[in-house]
């Protein structure tokens, strides 16, 4: 069955088989999402390439279109246009706000653009404490004026001013909101202690295209600092612009070779963002070659026997090792040799997928709130299994690859909040897998 975009049909397979091929990395979620956001704030039409075919983005769209927004859609050229001439809409419709968390980014741009925004606390995957207070902060350093009650948070401005802005925390959407509000603030903002993902530095790239004017030196990743020089509204205009790969996506399919042994070649993969993660892949036994020239990358193991647990691995904030790929590299742990101790440093509940992984045979403890131990084993046992967030239900279907007999993984629209069609991209590289009623 092919992928809808709707349905919540359980994704089944059947371990034992060898990956080969190539694999088109899809445009990435957290990076399309804030740039989208980022449309409402340039009174001019935006033109967005590689933009991915996934739910959260259909989130973010009806989003949109409730501020004003008038969208035109070109699904099979994955490509969005929007015209934000007339965005008047502050109040964001609480339905799609708790569906997704970064509907929070809107907030900076409305702010940016009509001088008020109106949210419901946002939603998201259930992966921890989610609280927005360094969003808020840097919010009011700009000048807003934020009121909160149990459920809404309401923003307003007359004027937002530039302001020295040091976050306690490198905070992904609390830095892209800030700089969203300061794009047109008066004056210039510094933000210290930015994060410094790739998806803030595309925000500003395309920021910067549009008109604004940010500084981001080639030290950004050393000093984590940004300089926003606020602009009139007037001087933002519409651009074209192409989605950056999805780093997570690229490697969640590296980590699918390490449970399912074979070559593969990403195609369209952030090669330059993935370093931390290749060279643990590499560590773990398998062969990587990062080509950066033609951004691809590949991986490939000659046997899956060979790999290895390393002893210990914790999640950082970039460019150390991605949370949103501990899961993915729980479930490859699983199967290899050795023992590996996992610490999840960035969010305070992210170890869901354990309870799954074990029903399929993986020997895993929980150390403490924040570590676990993995023991590898030979084999999984193919069972039917419950995704229960977006990154632990891709590290279900990637466990499957490596299970004896059959795996059902149920309450697949989590995995479709972020990945285009796993079940298409792991059938090409030759698993046995589909989706099914
Ligand atoms: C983004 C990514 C998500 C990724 C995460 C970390 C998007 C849409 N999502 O999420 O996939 O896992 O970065 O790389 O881009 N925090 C606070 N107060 C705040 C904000 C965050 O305490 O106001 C805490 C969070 O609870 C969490 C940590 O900071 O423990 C990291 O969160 P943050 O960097 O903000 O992640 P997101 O932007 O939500």
């Amino acid at each position: 069955m092919a992928y809808d975009g709707q349905s919540n049909a359980a994704i089944c397979m059947e371990g034992g088989k060898c990956l080969d091929g190539t694999v088109l990395i899809q445009g990435s979620k957290n990076a399309a999402l804030p740039v989208l956001a980022a449309s409402v704030l340039i009174p001019d039409t935006c033109v967005f390439k590689n933009v991915p075919y996934i739910t959260d983005i259909d989130c973010m769209k009806n989003l949109l279109k409730s501020t004003g927004a008038v969208l035109e859609e070109h699904k099979e050229a994955h490509m969005i246009r929007i015209h934000s001439e007339n965005i008047r809409e502050y109040r964001l419709p609480a339905r799609y706000v708790s569906a997704m968390r970064s509907s929070v980014v809107l907030m900076g741009a409305l702010l940016g653009r009509l001088g008020e925004a109106l949210v419901d606390y946002p939603g998201g995957c259930v992966i921890g404490e989610r609280p927005i207070d360094l969003h808020l902060f840097g919010l009011e350093k700009l000048g807003a004026q934020i009121w909160t009650d149990k459920n809404r948070i309401h923003a307003y401005a007359d004027e937002l001013k530039g302001a020295l802005i040091k976050f306690p925390f490198p905070s992904v959407g609390a830095t892209q909101n800030t700089i969203l509000a300061a794009v047109t603030a008066r004056g210039t903002t510094v933000i210290k202690n930015a994060a410094r993902e790739p998806e803030v530095t595309a925000l500003c790239d395309f920021l910067n295209k549009a008109g604004a004017d940010i500084e981001i030196g080639h030290d950004f990743i050393a000093t984590g600092r940004i300089v926003i020089h606020g602009v009139d509204i007037s001087r933002l205009h519409g651009v074209e612009y192409t989605v950056i790969p999805d780093r997570i996506v690229a490697g969640t399919y590296m980590f699918a070779v390490l449970c399912a042994g074979g070559n593969i070649t990403l195609e369209n993969a952030p090669a330059a963002q993935l370093r931390s993660v290749c060279a643990l892949i590499r560590k773990m036994g398998a062969d990587v070659v990062l080509d950066d020239e033609n951004d691809r990358i590949l991986v490939s193991t000659d046997t899956k026997q060979i790999i290895q647990n390393v002893p210990f691995v914790e999640t950082g904030v970039y460019p150390e090792f991605p949370t949103d790929l501990q899961s993915p590299l729980l479930a490859s742990a699983c199967v290899s040799k050795g023992t590996l101790i996992l610490k999840e440093r960035i969010f305070s509940s992210r170890f869901k997928v354990v309870e799954e992984l074990v029903r399929m045979g993986a020997d895993i403890t929980a150390l403490d709130n924040e570590r676990v131990q993995v023991r590898g084993v030979a084999k999984l046992a193919g069972r039917t299994v419950i995704a229960q967030e977006l990154r632990g239900g891709a590290a279900l279907v990637i466990a499957g690859l490596a299970a004896d007999g059959i795996t059902t993984v149920t309450d697949t629209r989590y995995i479709k909040r972020g990945y285009q069609d796993i079940v298409g991209d792991l059938e090409r590289l030759g698993a046995r897998i589909s989706y099914v009623d």
